[in-house]
């Protein structure tokens, strides 16, 4: 069958004759519009779809072509034949739409997909993902995720490499801050409702943009929490901790898989076929586009060394399940002679290109491959999506201690200290790539004066440097309570920003001193993008805010939370260790035979810390406290039902979260101490108690045991608590029925 533009295609479903446009158009279902549209390319463009460059020349071409133009008009010229399949990085509006006109003047019409790290921040700059995490809410994360990709397409990008979604248990490792924190189960309500946000109900109705999940899989388990290091780990773990939230993001549509950098015993995950084909598409079920990691294809030969660049490592990415190469250019190099080798099948190259286009397909890139930025503008809120910010912001800060000093009085006289106290940059974080222009931006300064706090600020010294130690008493002396920023700069946290202390410099140790000696009472807000240990703080200072990198409109947001204009909200999604040398940290480590609960000489501890953490997962405070009673737990048909009367015994109303807690007691393999199964958030007002009931269906008792995931009967233990290491002890039992779940 001829395959011009203007020719015939014989697709799956019909014979059609029409021009290029109109030919793929006229084909409603999907998967007939994609074979229609296959059925016309050269090779030369199927290969062209599996490339996402960035339209500069690649480090991974040969020397020879380093010196062609690919700017300007040779780079639209490429387009225009269908070199590529995506580009990344923001265009602009107008870059956007004239890169989307080339394309689509190509022989086949065939648009772009243009993608960016919009991790937290289009234009409007929310918190990091790990401080959002903090909110436990998942709703909030939709709506973040609406503002984000409406927000992207006015910058030229219809696909973001978003939600991170990578189970992080590791302070160490940079990357905490981009990921959903330490819990499967949490995780897999968090990053689903980012995908929804993101790509919508209907993802082809122009507001929403293409999702990414990532880093698939295992990335934040890195030996050591090096980035881009080698991951050793069992299937079950594999199954239980890290695969939760990819099978949620593929449940709930997602439409790209970005497989990580690293090796996973002993593979790349760039060629790892178990991962990408067996996992993914076999037992998830994904149909959307894998997408390299930037160069991670290439890096099967320059790092890994398991591959040679060209038609060896095109085969085995290929060949794995790697839809589209990033950057680097295996694929246009070596697919032909690994096609003429027969080591690649042709149909192999057809599914990446069906898995590509069936992308573009459900975005609605061919119907409205432009975007009317101005139109589009006018319907987008950007005041709401700056509340939406500062409300983020607010629920994301989580109040680890607070001897009654916060909320600040009214008409209590503040010495704010610290450098990133005054600081935007500081409050946005990693991985922001704000349009500043017309988003307001706020420091913890500007919120405290926004929120009417007599307030006074001085400098005195910077996170990691210079303190002058005359200023800050002089400062002090000066005022009620101090208010000082602790913790990190941003650039400590992100990717490939490990780190082997996360203890407070030494500055911030001669700070919190000079405070002490002065007298006043000591808030710490602290600022940064991973857990830290903290326990001079949580020894000296009157009140400990963790504030993270809490984005564009943080500055009010945490404003608010020490003025008491909001409640203290957030909970913690990872534990803050007592020292660098616990990490990786877990609330929901194994069980040994040497319980570690209480310290005892031969139990599992280290012996110069203690071994409950500074502050557990699911800690945070409020400015009321709750009493909890009555903890029980009844069965209900497929539902365990566990229920606790919570009492608001303070003087002003609270949320608080509710948090279920099991352990499989006799199990075929040894069990986490505590998993985290259910929670429950709750307002109660002051006196007023509450009947909490949290359903938790018995098939989510299991785990992953000899290949199979299975619920086991038997006894089991339950906490209905605040936070991971609180609660009463209780006891249930499954019946042998449930054993085959
Ligand atoms: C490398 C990072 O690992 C990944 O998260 C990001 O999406 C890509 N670079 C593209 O910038």
């Amino acid at each position: 069958m001829e395959m011009s533009r203007k020719g015939f295609v014989c697709g799956a479903a019909a014979l059609i004759i029409c021009a290029a446009r109109p030919l793929v158009a006229a084909v409603a279902d999907e998967d007939a519009r994609i074979d229609a549209l296959l059925a016309q390319m050269t090779l030369e463009e199927k290969i062209g779809q599996l490339w996402q460059t960035n339209g500069k020349p690649s480090q991974a071409i040969e020397a020879e072509d380093l010196s062609k133009d690919r700017s300007g008009d040779r780079f639209l010229a490429d387009v225009r034949a269908g070199r590529y399949g995506s580009l990344i990085g923001r265009r602009g509006a107008d870059g956007y739409n004239l890169l989307q006109r080339t394309a689509m003047e190509g022989r086949l019409g065939i648009p772009l997909l243009i993608g960016h790290d919009l991790i937290h921040s289009a234009r409007t700059c929310f918190p990091i993902p790990l401080a959002l995490s903090c909110s436990w809410e998942p709703e909030l994360w939709r709506r973040i995720g609406e503002a984000i990709a409406v927000e992207a397409l006015t910058l030229g990008c219809n696909w973001t490499f978003t939600p991170m979604s990578d189970i992080s248990p590791d302070a160490r490792w940079g990357r905490i801050a981009e990921g959903p924190g330490q819990d499967p189960y949490l995780a897999s309500l968090l990053v689903p409702a980012m995908v929804k946000g993101l790509q919508g109900d209907d993802p082809a109705d122009g507001r929403h943009i293409a999702a990414c999940a990532k880093h698939y899989i295992g990335y934040g388990a890195s030996t050591g929490g090096l980035d881009y290091y080698a991951v050793e780990m069992a299937d079950g773990t594999l199954r239980d901790v890290y695969l939760p939230p990819f099978r949620a993001a593929v449940d709930a549509g997602v439409a790209t898989v970005m497989p990580a950098f690293h090796s996973f015993n002993g593979v790349p995950c760039s060629m790892n076929r178990y991962l990408l084909t067996d996992i993914l598409r076999g037992e998830l079920g994904f149909d959307g586009l894998t997408i390299s990691d930037y160069q991670a294809v290439d890096e099967m030969a320059t790092g890994h060394g398991v591959a040679e660049r060209g038609a060896d490592v095109a085969a085995k990415a290929l060949n794995a399940g790697m839809d589209m190469e990033m950057i680097s250019d295996n694929y246009e190099k070596g697919l032909k002679a690994a096609l003429a080798s027969g080591r690649v099948k042709i149909e192999t190259v057809d599914n990446a290109v069906r898995n590509i286009l069936r992308v573009k397909f459900r975005f609605g890139l061919f119907d409205h491959p432009t975007v009317d930025v101005a139109a589009l503008e006018r319907t987008i809120d950007f005041p709401a999506h700056l509340a939406l910010s500062r409300e983020a912001a607010r629920k994301s800060a989580v109040l680890l201690k607070n001897d009654g000093v916060l909320p600040l009085r009214p008409g209590v006289k503040v010495a704010l200290v610290g450098d990133v106290a005054d600081s935007v940059r500081e409050m946005r974080g990693c991985w922001e790539h704000g349009d500043m222009s017309n988003i307001t931006n706020t420091t913890l300064l500007a919120g405290l004066r926004a929120d009417g706090v007599d307030v006074t600020y001085s400098s005195c010294y910077k996170l990691d440097g210079a303190l002058d130690e005359a200023a800050l008493r002089a400062a002090a002396a000066d005022a009620d309570v101090v208010v000082a920023a602790f913790g990190e700069y941003w650039g400590r946290s992100g990717e490939n920003r490990s780190v082997t202390r996360i203890e407070l410099a030494p500055v911030q140790l001669k700070v919190l001193e000079t405070l002490k000696r002065a007298g006043r009472p000591v808030v710490a807000v602290v600022f940064g993008g991973r857990p830290l240990a903290l326990p001079e703080l949580d020894r000296e200072a009157n009140a400990v805010l963790m504030a993270w990198n809490p984005g564009g409109a943080g500055g009010w947001g945490v404003a608010d939370v020490l003025t008491g204009l909001a409640e203290p909200y957030g909970r913690l999604t990872v534990d803050f260790p007592n020292a660098t040398g616990e990490c990786p940290k877990v609330y929901n480590r194994m069980t040994t035979g040497r319980p570690s609960e209480p310290t005892a000489r031969w139990s599992t501890h280290y012996m110069d810390i203690p071994f409950t953490s500074v502050y557990p997962f699911g800690w945070g405070l409020t400015y009321t406290t709750f009493d909890y009673a009555g903890e029980r737990v009844h069965a209900d048909g497929d539902d365990m039902v566990f229920s606790v009367d919570v009492k608001n015994t303070g003087d002003r109303a609270g949320s608080e979260v509710v948090q279920v807690y099991v352990r499989d007691v006799v199990a075929a393999t040894v069990r986490p101490r505590r998993e985290l199964k259910g929670y429950a958030r709750v307002w109660i007002e002051p006196g007023e108690t509450k009947t909490v009931q949290i359903r938790v269906p018995k098939a989510r008792l299991g785990y992953w045991v000899d290949g199979s995931y299975r619920v086991e009967a038997g006894e089991f233990k339950a906490w209905i608590a605040p936070h991971s290491d609180g609660g009463r002890e209780l006891t249930f039992r499954l019946a042998e029925k449930e054993k085959e779940m």
